[in-house]
């Protein structure tokens, strides 16, 4: 039987090993699971909206964000799906970040668990990885074809650009690999093309050459542009034009258009 002293060292040790484990399992509780970003978070389970709240936001967000995220990959829930769903990986293009169905060929799957075939470290960067009970979760949601969910009820109600990659205004390190429009409806692909997709290099006085941006929808989230620029994006400030009216504007695949222009700038240039 334990005396008080050793009572109360068990008693401290525990403390001591609950605080170091809160400390560098930012985001995940005593038993390695991810905490709700708020308190009242329903428990995880195999949907987009549930994973971006259990894991994303709490886990991934502090270094995923902003016009400087790793990689480009902004997890915040304003972005995480439309970078995600069917674009392609910085560190190894060939694979999708996600990949609908496939989780096995999905790059933050393999990023996650460190397979050998990832470039760079295991995420979360750092440590701990995720528990594998969790990392099942979001390959299951992958598996059922990385559905987005219902989307909030204002802005579905209206075709309109919901999010940018790079951000209007943002600052982003070259080489820029690719740029992501999303959209609140699925886009009509026939309406896709360099009429209505635009990108020009400011002060150059030239646009990009014709023919030097690829443009397709994201493999299995057709709410997602991408613009891939087939050379790397040599430094300078450039501005992105989506055409909305007139004949051939831009549509949801309800015929919807856009209404008028969306204008974006950024700037890609070495971050100081
Ligand atoms: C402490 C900072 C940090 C945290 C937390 C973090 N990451 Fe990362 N992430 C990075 C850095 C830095 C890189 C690029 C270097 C590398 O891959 O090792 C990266 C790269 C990635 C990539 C590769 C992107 C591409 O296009 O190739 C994925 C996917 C990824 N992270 C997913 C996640 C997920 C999911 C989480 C949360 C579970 C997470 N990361 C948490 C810093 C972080």
């Amino acid at each position: 039987m334990l005396d008080v002293s050793g009572a109360r060292l068990l008693v401290a040790l525990g403390a001591a090993l609950l605080a170091a484990c809160a400390g560098n399992g930012e985001g995940l509780d005593a038993n390695g699971q991810p905490l709700g970003s708020a308190s009242g978070t329903p428990p995880l389970a195999a949907d987009f909206q549930s994973i971006q709240d259990n894991v994303f936001t709490p886990v991934c967000v502090r270094c995923h964000s902003g016009a400087g995220a790793p990689q480009g990959l902004q997890l915040d829930a304003a972005h995480s799906y439309a970078l995600l769903v069917g674009v392609p990986s910085n560190e190894e293009p060939s694979l999708l970040r996600v990949k609908p169905g496939v989780p096995d060929s999905s790059y933050i799957v393999l990023k996650l668990e460190g397979s050998s075939g990832i470039v760079g470290a295991q995420m979360p960067f750092g440590g701990p990885p995720l528990p594998q009970s969790t990392i099942d979760v979001i390959r299951q949601w992958i598996s059922d074809g990385a559905a987005s969910g219902p989307m909030a009820g204002a802005a579905a109600a209206r075709f309109a650009v919901t999010a940018t990659f790079p951000e209007g205004e943002a600052l982003v390190a070259p080489p820029l690999a690719r740029i992501v429009v999303a959209f609140s409806h699925e886009l009509d692909a026939s309406l896709i093309n360099d009429t209505t997709v635009h990108l020009e290099r400011l002060g150059s006085g030239a646009p990009e050459p014709a023919g030097a941006l690829s443009l397709r929808l994201a493999e299995g989230n057709p709410r997602a542009l991408l613009i891939i620029p087939r050379g790397t994006l040599a430094a300078g400030s450039y501005r992105l034009t989506l055409r909305g009216s007139g004949g051939g504007a831009l549509a949801d695949v309800n015929a919807r258009a856009l209404g008028s222009d969306y204008v974006s700038e950024f700037i890609v240039d070495i971050t100081p």
